[in-house]
């Protein structure tokens, strides 16, 4: 069974092509890049309306297939932005009524957990999903996939773009944050807001930015802000671990690329006799494929949708999803 997956929560449309054995056939992705500023939803949108038609095409012939292979069109019904979220789900529905194919509106959390399990062997594992738009730990408990912490405000990845651009960093300043902390020593004062079992990150810029106009260095900045972020993220995954007793870790999101925080995770994990898994890049970051699979596993499991069913939901909770597949 051949199902494509269209991704289109936020800046990235990603078109990936998946079979039966999460074999990824294509995983095509296209950033939007605004020219300058933050995202506009909008903006995002107009660039996804005007890609995905040859994103698509792009997909199918690194896969080397026709449009005619495919068996089922899945697509990100949220949480996310709704005029990119409406760009994804018009996409999908053109397909599965041109092709007459079934149509899957999925998660995009869920699929973050999802390709993981798929594709570095992990079975059950605490999900530590850091990205821009969300940031959540979640875990398979008493039949649903359970959110145990997550930001109360902003998520992790959009506060270093938000501080990237109020430092003059430019915008997605993860890797240049990464690099300038690389050089910092000082362990600056930023509030550390772990609050119960979730996190706090617009304090973190806030302050950040007051340290900078005090003349603080900018690697010591960033070194501050990496440090204390990634200790909360540690801290609450590791008692959502402890909670639900397992003794796997699994990667997600954007802010995974950030070798730092690997590296604090690993040693949590290393601490708990727990292993840490991390899928590839490509499949770590927001992209098709992983849509295509959850839509791919959703549909073995006897689930079917209406066109009715298709309608988006910027809200959509990961706890809100009925796991038929497990
Ligand atoms: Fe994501």
């Amino acid at each position: 069974m051949i199902t494509i997956g269209i991704e289109g929560t936020a800046h990235t449309l990603g078109i990936g092509i998946t079979d039966s054995g999460c074999n990824v056939l294509a995983n095509v992705i296209d950033m939007y890049r605004p020219p300058e500023g933050g995202l506009h939803p909008r903006e995002a949108a107009n660039h996804h309306a005007d890609a995905v038609a040859s994103v698509i095409s792009k997909a199918l012939s690194e896969a080397g297939l026709s449009v005619k292979d495919i068996d089922l069109v899945s697509f990100s019904k949220g949480p996310g932005l709704g005029p990119c979220l409406r760009v994804a789900a018009t996409a999908a529905r053109a397909l599965s009524a041109k092709l007459n194919i079934p149509i899957m509106g999925v998660n995009h959390c869920v699929a973050h957990v999802e390709i993981g399990n798929a594709t570095t062997g992990c079975k059950d594992p605490v999900l530590l999903y850091a990205s821009g738009g969300n940031t959540q730990v979640i875990a398979f408990a008493n039949g649903k996939y359970r959110i145990f912490g997550e930001t109360l405000d902003i998520g992790v990845g959009n506060m270093f773009d938000k501080l990237g651009r109020e430092l003059g960093l430019g915008y997605y300043a993860g890797p240049t944050i990464e690099k300038l902390a690389k050089e910092g020593d000082k362990l600056l004062d930023i509030p550390y807001s772990v609050k119960g079992m979730d996190m706090a990150f617009s304090g973190i810029l806030t302050a950040a930015v007051s340290l900078r106009k005090k003349g603080h260095r900018l690697e010591d900045i960033a070194y501050s802000v990496q440090e204390t972020c990634f200790a909360m993220l540690a801290e609450v995954t590791e008692r959502a671990m402890a909670h639900v007793g397992k003794d796997e870790v699994l990667m997600g999101g954007g802010v995974v690329q950030n070798a730092r925080l690997r590296d604090v995770i690993a040693k949590m994990a290393e601490e708990r006799n727990s292993k840490m898994h991390v899928p590839q890049p490509r499949l770590c970051i927001d992209n098709g494929a992983m849509i295509a699979w959850l839509g791919h596993i959703m549909y073995s499991s006897g689930v079917r949708m209406t066109m009715d069913d298709t309608k988006i939901d910027q809200r959509f909770r990961t706890d809100e999803v009925d796991v038929t597949w497990r």
